[in-house]
């Protein structure tokens, strides 16, 4: 996963626009704003491969990165994003659903989890859907620069405490911070023994 390795595929809106499924692939996904694009630009070192915003409900296409001799990379629509219209938000949720449940090729998803605030309830619905469509997900807690040290543990176990309730839960977390680089190394290298 390194930076010369790494290209932007393409972006896809609907099940029949999706690239072959010739190789493994992760993807990420978490509410609107959590980090997604930020992370993938941390892991793959590149600053702008993945379109990072101010603005929740950026990033609106299933985005797919190729790495050399690697999985694919994808980058999933944020959900929770109160503003969407429904239409649109419908529209999501059919996709991913479809995606999740298809998608022969797909190993592990990351769900991106706020470290200062834990699994609400909009990361509930995802973490069912994950389980009921048998994806293997992982935690990935984001922005850790931002939480006091003495708050990490509470999240922590409210983490840990929602995700016994999931068979589909990698009981193993990552704590990450995209701006620092915090946790960088350790998801690379659990995304590299993929298989
Ligand atoms: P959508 O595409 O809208 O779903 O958002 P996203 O999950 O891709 O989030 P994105 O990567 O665009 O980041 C959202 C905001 O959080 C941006 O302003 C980022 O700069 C900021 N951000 C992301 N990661 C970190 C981090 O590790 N630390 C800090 N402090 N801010 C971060
Ligand atoms: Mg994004």
């Amino acid at each position: 996963l390194f930076a010369a390795e790494t290209d932007f595929l393409k972006g896809v809106v609907a099940m029949d626009g999706l690239p072959p499924a010739d190789r493994v692939e992760v993807c990420f996904a978490g509410r609107s704003n959590v980090g997604k694009s930020s992370l993938i630009n941390a892991l793959t070192g590149r600053k702008a491969l993945a379109r990072a915003s101010n603005t929740p409900g950026r990033t609106q296409e299933i985005n797919f990165f190729t790495t050399t001799g690697g999985p694919f990379l994808v980058d999933l629509p944020g959900y929770g994003y109160a503003e969407a219209p429904l239409p649109v938000v419908e529209k999501w949720q059919r996709l991913l659903k479809a995606y999740l449940a298809g998608r022969a090729t797909l190993r592990r998803a990351f769900v991106l989890i706020d470290a200062r605030h834990g699994v609400k309830k909009v990361d509930e619905e995802i973490l069912t859907l994950l389980d009921t469509s048998a994806v293997t997900f992982q935690v990935v807690l984001t922005k850790a620069d931002k939480v006091k040290d003495k708050d990490r543990e509470k999240t922590l176990a409210q983490v840990r405490n929602a995700l016994s309730k999931h068979p589909a839960a990698y009981p193993e977390l990552i704590l990450t911070s995209s701006e620092k680089g915090l946790g960088i190394p350790t998801l690379r290298a659990t995304i590299a023994g993929i298989e």
